[in-house]
């Protein structure tokens, strides 16, 4: 039996499909009892859990050969750490609780480093937590997704203009599709190292130069590209509508970027070939 956790988001939906379209025994958590449905029809056990409920985490573990697991990001939070260090407590508790045998963590580049990346300083914390609990992890570290897109189709859409938080729009820089880390948990969850290792998952490498052409031509509009200058990184993101606290993570997280504290360093590296085009069309298609 595997655990899913984040089951309805986008790498944990993948996964769950992937073993049991192989014919796993799957177990999906997901928050909200109406989910469940919807994955039970799809032949998986379902549990309402929530990742800080340690209890009730525990016995949704009880007996697993695997579990997955990701750091849920609260860009709502006001209090960004505290919000991370809850869930960690509760995921690594009930991973010892349970005695897991294997865990799958969705990580990321930059989290072998205690500090000085923003919100990856969470994905650190619970990567030696896991460690500490005896558990073999097997940590999935990709940079950026590629659905990050999104974050920009609506400012590109109504405005032609297209924002890069960083020097320059001309750096290639891997970029992941989901789903392609959807497929590699679900490998990395039938096939249990021996001992715990760290993965990089590397894609295809764009520009955000690259990016924006290929945004431009699924929207039907040429987009110009607009580097904002790092001392307006915070101010924007405030614009945006982040709380403050949240705005400043976010901007270490662009310098970490910029300062190349984000590249592969792992035990090894799985290299993912979705091309961009492909994910910014199922973006588009699934609005
Ligand atoms: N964005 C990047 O470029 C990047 C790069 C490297 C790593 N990452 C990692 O990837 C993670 C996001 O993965 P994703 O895109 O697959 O996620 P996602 O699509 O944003 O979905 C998040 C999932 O977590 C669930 N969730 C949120 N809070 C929860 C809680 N307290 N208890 C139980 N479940 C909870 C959500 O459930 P509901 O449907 O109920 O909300 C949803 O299923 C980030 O948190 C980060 O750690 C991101």
């Amino acid at each position: 039996m595997y655990v899913i956790a984040g089951a309805t988001g986008r790498v944990g939906s993948v996964t769950a499909r992937s073993l049991l379209a192989e014919g796993a025994n799957v177990r999906v958590l997901v928050r909200r009892p109406s989910d469940a449905e919807n994955w039970k029809e799809q032949g998986a056990e379902v549990r309402v859990v929530r990742l800080d409920d340690r209890a009730v985490l525990t016995a949704a573990l009880h007996g697993c050969a695997g579990f997955f697991v990701l750091l849920p990001f609260d860009l709502t939070a006001a209090h960004p750490d505290d919000h991370a260090e809850r869930l960690t407590t509760s995921i690594a508790g009930a991973v010892a609780d349970a005695n897991v045998p294997h865990v799958v963590m969705l990580s990321s580049a930059g989290a072998d480093l205690a500090e000085g990346t923003g919100p990856i300083t969470g994905l650190y914390a619970l990567e030696q937590a896991l460690q500490a609990t005896g558990t073999v992890l097997t940590a999935l570290r990709s940079g950026h997704f590629q659905e990050k897109v999104s974050d920009v189709i609506e400012v590109a859409r109504e405005s032609g203009v297209f924002p890069v938080f960083a020097a320059s729009a001309d750096a290639p820089l891997p970029m992941v599709a989901t789903a392609d880390l959807g497929a590699v948990a679900a490998r990395a969850l039938q096939s249990p190292p021996d001992v715990s290792e760290n993965v990089d998952v590397v894609g295809p490498s764009y520009s955000e130069r690259a990016v924006a052409t290929l945004l431009g031509e699924a929207l039907g509009r040429e987009l110009q590209v607009a580097t904002i200058p790092e001392e307006a990184w915070v101010g924007a993101f405030v614009q945006a509508g982040f709380r403050p606290r949240i705005a400043e993570s976010l901007a270490e997280l662009y310098r970490a970027d910029e300062q190349g504290l984000l590249a592969p360093r792992g035990d090894r590296t799985v290299r993912a070939h979705t091309p961009l085009e492909t994910t910014i069309g199922r973006v588009l298609a699934a609005r």
